[in-house]
């Protein structure tokens, strides 16, 4: 429903009909059988940012879910296959040691409902509005009422206090793309590029494995999914909005209680998924 309203959006701005907000509130409007339904449906948790990190749990094996996420909060704390719908990380600098194949990510783009369109529908080089030759003079901040309500981070944009705007990350004219200082385009699925022109300190610690988080084999050598920069930080707002304070945080929650009779989970190292 929500991708709907965001495509909804998408279409009427593109076509500069300035009605699209309220077309996308009525789009969103008729939850209650939607929600009847979606009870029935497996649950859907995240893994590390909520609302962009989404999993859907289904079973692998008989009894053998892809994730167990926890009942109170929806985080996913358990995998049945760390692998699952991850691809080689590509090139990174200071990582070339790594066997092939034994770095692993989840791509980004996919869970980016206005990618697809950002280079094609609306920045494509042609149209009237937000295209070469009209692209902005400099990199200032500037308001922009059409993307903010696409995307509402955006209206109230907090990344680097004022210091940093869109084109300081996104490709000026590759708008599918991200930017390294070169100006040279860089896949959203490799955000670590971009976040480490920056902040090179965090990339090192990424790299060394003190920031961030990696699952699968825990030997040095072993085959690990790693978690990109952007799969826990939002891009747009890691500030939290009025609290300035650095980062969107969590709840913490007690360690999970074993089942009545049940000894310990030693269950749970038994692996039955072949790589
Ligand atoms: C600090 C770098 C940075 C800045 C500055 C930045 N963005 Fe982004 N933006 C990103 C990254 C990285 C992503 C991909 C996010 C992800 O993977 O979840 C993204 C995603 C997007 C998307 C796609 C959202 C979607 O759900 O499909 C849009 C649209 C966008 N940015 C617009 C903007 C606009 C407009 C500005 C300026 C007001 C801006 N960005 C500023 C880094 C940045
Ligand atoms: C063009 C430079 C630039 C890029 C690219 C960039 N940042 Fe930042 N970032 C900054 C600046 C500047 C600040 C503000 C630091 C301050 O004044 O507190 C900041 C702040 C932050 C903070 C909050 C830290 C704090 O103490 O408030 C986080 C978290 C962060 N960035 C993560 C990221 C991630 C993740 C990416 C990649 C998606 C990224 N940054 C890309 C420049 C950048
Ligand atoms: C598994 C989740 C995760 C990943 C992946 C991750 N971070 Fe972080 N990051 C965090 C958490 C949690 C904090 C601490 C927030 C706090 O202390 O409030 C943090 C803090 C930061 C800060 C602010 C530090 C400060 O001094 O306040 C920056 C900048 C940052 N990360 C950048 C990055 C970059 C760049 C990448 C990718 C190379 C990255 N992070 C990958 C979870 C992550």
């Amino acid at each position: 429903m929500k991708k709907l309203a965001i495509y909804t959006v998408i279409l009427a701005f593109c076509g500069s009909a300035f009605y699209a907000v309220s077309a996308a509130e009525q789009a969103a409007a008729p939850a209650e059988p939607a929600k009847q339904e979606a009870a029935k449906e497996p649950p859907v948790c995240f893994e590390s940012r909520k609302g962009a990190s989404e999993v859907t749990q289904r079973e692998i094996k008989p009894g053998w879910p892809n994730v167990k996420c926890s009942p109170t909060t929806g985080a996913a704390l358990w995998y049945g296959d760390p692998y699952e719908g991850t691809v080689p990380m590509g090139k990174m600098p200071g990582l070339e040691k790594i066997p092939e194949g034994h770095a692993l990510i989840k791509p980004r783009s996919e869970k980016l409902a206005l990618m697809p369109m950002c280079g094609t529908a609306c920045h494509n080089g042609v149209g009237p509005q937000f295209n070469p030759p009209k692209l902005p003079k400099d990199k200032r901040p500037t308001p922009i009422p059409t993307m903010g309500a696409m995307v509402p981070d955006l209206a109230n944009f907090q990344h680097g206090r004022g210091r940093i705007w869109c084109l300081d990350c996104h490709h000026t004219t590759k708008r599918n793309m991200l930017v390294d200082h070169f100006g040279d385009p860089v896949s959203f699925d490799q955000p670590q590029l971009l976040c480490g022109k920056c902040h090179g300190d965090k990339l090192r610690d990424w790299r060394d494995g003190i920031h961030g988080k990696r699952i699968g084999e825990f030997v040095s050598s072993g085959k690990k999914r790693w978690f990109t920069c952007t799969e826990c930080h939002n891009p747009h707002n890691v500030q939290d909005g009025e609290r300035n304070r650095g980062f969107v945080q969590l709840q913490p929650e007690p360690s999970p209680q074993l089942p009545k009779g049940m000894k310990d989970a030693k269950h749970e190292k038994l692996h039955p998924i072949p790589h």
